[in-house]
């Protein structure tokens, strides 16, 4: 993962527009930080830590130049120290580099290298990239065409940026890694400033890094560079130009901002009904009950396999449900497992789940999907990212920026799009009649739990205890699931999700007075009172009981706590269960004092596999 930014063109505002970027990126990543800019001289600081350390360590310190390049760091290659901070340096210290992505092949480049009588200060992959460069340079090559030349060595995934002293000018590149261009407003705040216009003119992993100065961006592709200085040229591998797009993004500066909130990731639990409203918006025709999603309303697979990680993955276990119960086949499978699944036969369709849409595991997978012929979609939140780019089809969650490493609010947006997914393309009217209403009302719903839950006072009465279980069935064994996943991420006690019939057959062991059971209960049936049976037989083994119900069932009897959902279909009733769950997982963490939005090794975005 980590986060890159350079800028060029703002003259003495270089390093603040570094900092500020890297504090909207921290979420890749925030293990060090460093900056580096070009002009007559190069200046780098950096530092083990997080962005804070960084502007210490800057502040008072001098940097003249009007190119700069910055990098927040996800370890990968050596330990988070102030040497394996970016950016990374030459011998002779007139070229500085940032990396996102692994270099397969360094230890091979290292060695050679090495040998030629290159020094190395850190531990990482990166540092390959200046000394290569710095061999070309020394060869007589001009920078751009060290940079290129260096590039063309490297095997593996890259977004690089990189500059050198006496030039104006910042080389980047692209393969596996996103990178992404900003247009900024020229002198007169032209609004259609062009790649030819005098700039300013951003790079970064990630459109936050610079939406406080554009909404106008460019993606590059795989194998792309790009060179920026008094506008910007992008180039294939050949050196060919390459004509692109300027796109604008939807979405404001402030939606980036905290807005009051303590953290992120309650901010984004209290967007959810918002973010709804915009995944339903015009896909939905309450009074018809038709469904109807742009790109993807002509699909019709006869099988589907769906690949995800982490939470997205619980919401592909979902989809599977949805899907197969409609009459279409449908497995979820990890991403990073893919490679030994059954190949997808006839006209199967693999949606990868992804809200980054940068995963590497999950692109990976989808690849090797489009390799074995199927068609592809994916399901994600960012538009421009790499899955929406690869596959064949996209259906967005529109669920705005989530910034909180803790998945929240695009959990929700995926299981809403999934919905839609089977009423559009599978189910027919009668379950869309039933359906339909439920996902109109659910935004309404999910603002009446934000106003009326006491997850905060369950939260406070089970913060001391051993481990934290969830257990449910069916649509509720994912919520379950991702209950837990939650829970461990951003407050680090133990937590685990089962599906509830599975406990008797080992965790049941695990069971004491000190480890509360979270059981998701929805509905009247069947599910429901098998769950309710499994509810005895925890509070047999005197565990205390937190039932996440409707209120159509007995768990409220045999719980000690209830955390109410509003009436509805069992399959929406999950989305708003979570919803009470993403809150006590907020409450126990804040309650442990845990640095919620930046959760310790885990960063947003993973693009390493
Ligand atoms: C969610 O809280 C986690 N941070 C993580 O499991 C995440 O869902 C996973 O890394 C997949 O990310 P993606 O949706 O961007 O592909």
């Amino acid at each position: 993962m980590c986060g890159i930014i350079g800028c060029v063109g703002r003259a003495e505002q270089t390093l603040n527009t570094l900092v500020h970027g890297l504090e909207k990126l921290e979420y890749r990543g925030y293990d060090s930080a460093g900056v580096g800019v070009a002009g007559d001289d190069l200046s780098v600081c950096k530092t083990a830590g997080e962005i804070e350390a960084l502007s210490q360590k800057i502040a008072g310190k001098q940097f003249s130049g009007t190119v700069g390049i910055g990098h927040t760091r996800w370890s990968t290659h050596g330990p988070p120290t102030d040497n394996n901070a970016h950016p990374h340096q030459d011998c002779t210290g007139t070229v500085a580099v940032v990396h996102n992505g692994i270099i397969e092949n360094y230890q091979t480049l290292r060695d050679e290298l090495a040998a030629n009588g290159h020094t190395f200060t850190s531990d990482t992959d990166t540092e390959v990239v200046p000394h290569l460069i710095e061999d070309e340079l020394e060869t007589g090559a001009a920078p751009e065409a060290a940079f290129r030349s260096a590039i063309s060595k490297l095997e593996g995934s890259y977004a690089i940026a990189a500059i050198v002293e006496g030039t104006e000018a910042l080389f980047a590149a692209r393969n596996d890694s996103p990178l992404v261009i900003g247009v900024g407003l020229d002198e007169d705040g032209n609004a259609e400033a062009d790649l030819t216009s005098d700039g300013p003119f951003f790079i970064a992993s990630d459109v936050p890094a610079f939406r406080d100065f554009t909404a106008r961006v460019v993606y590059l592709d795989d194998g792309e560079f790009a060179r920026l200085d008094g506008g910007v040229q992008i180039t294939d591998q050949n050196g060919t130009t390459v004509e692109k797009t300027i796109e604008t993004v939807s979405w404001d500066a402030e939606e980036t901002g905290k807005s009051g909130y303590d953290h992120y990731m309650l901010k984004e639990i209290h967007e959810q009904p918002r973010a709804l409203r915009q995944c339903l918006s015009g896909r939905v025709d309450e009074l018809g009950g038709n469904v109807d999603i742009e790109t993807v309303g002509e699909l019709s697979p006869s099988r589907i396999q769906f690949v995800a990680c982490g939470t997205s993955y619980h919401a592909a276990l979902y989809g599977s449900q949805l899907l197969t119960r409609a009459g279409v086949p449908a497995q979820a499978f990890l991403a990073s497992e893919y490679a030994t699944s059954p190949p997808p036969v006839g006209d199967s369709l693999v949606v990868g789940i992804t809200q980054s849409g940068e995963t590497a595991d999950t692109l990976s997978a989808l690849r090797e999907a489009d390799r074995r012929g199927a068609q592809t979609l994916a399901v994600t939140n960012t538009v421009g990212s790499t899955a929406a780019r690869e596959c064949d089809h996209t259906l967005y969650i529109r669920s705005g920026p989530e910034i909180g490493v803790a998945a929240t609010k695009t959990f929700v947006g995926q299981l809403a799009a999934l919905n839609l997914l089977t009423l559009s393309t599978v189910e027919k009217r009668q379950t869309r009649r039933q359906i339909v209403p439920a996902l109109r009302d659910l935004p309404g719903d999910i603002q009446h739990i934000l106003d009326e839950s006491n997850a905060a006072e369950i939260a406070e009465e089970y913060a001391d205890s051993d481990a934290y279980f969830f257990i449910g069935r069916r649509y509720q064994y994912p919520v379950a699931l991702e209950g837990a996943l939650k829970l461990k991420e951003i407050s680090y006690e133990h937590a685990e999700g089962f599906a509830a019939g599975e406990l008797k057959h080992g965790p049941l062991a695990l069971v004491t007075d000190q480890t509360p059971v979270f059981a998701v209960v929805l509905g009247d049936g069947e599910v429901a009172r098998k769950t309710v049976g499994n509810i005895k037989e925890v509070e047999a083994r005197d565990a205390p009981v937190v039932a996440i119900t409707d209120g159509r069932n007995d768990a409220a009897m045999y719980a000690d706590h209830v955390l109410e959902v509003p009436e509805t279909h069992p399959r929406i009733g999950a989305i708003l269960a979570n919803v009470q769950l993403q809150l006590v997982a907020y409450h126990i963490a804040n309650g442990l004092g845990r640095p919620i939005d930046k959760p310790r090794n885990l960063a947003k975005s993973v693009t390493v596999e």
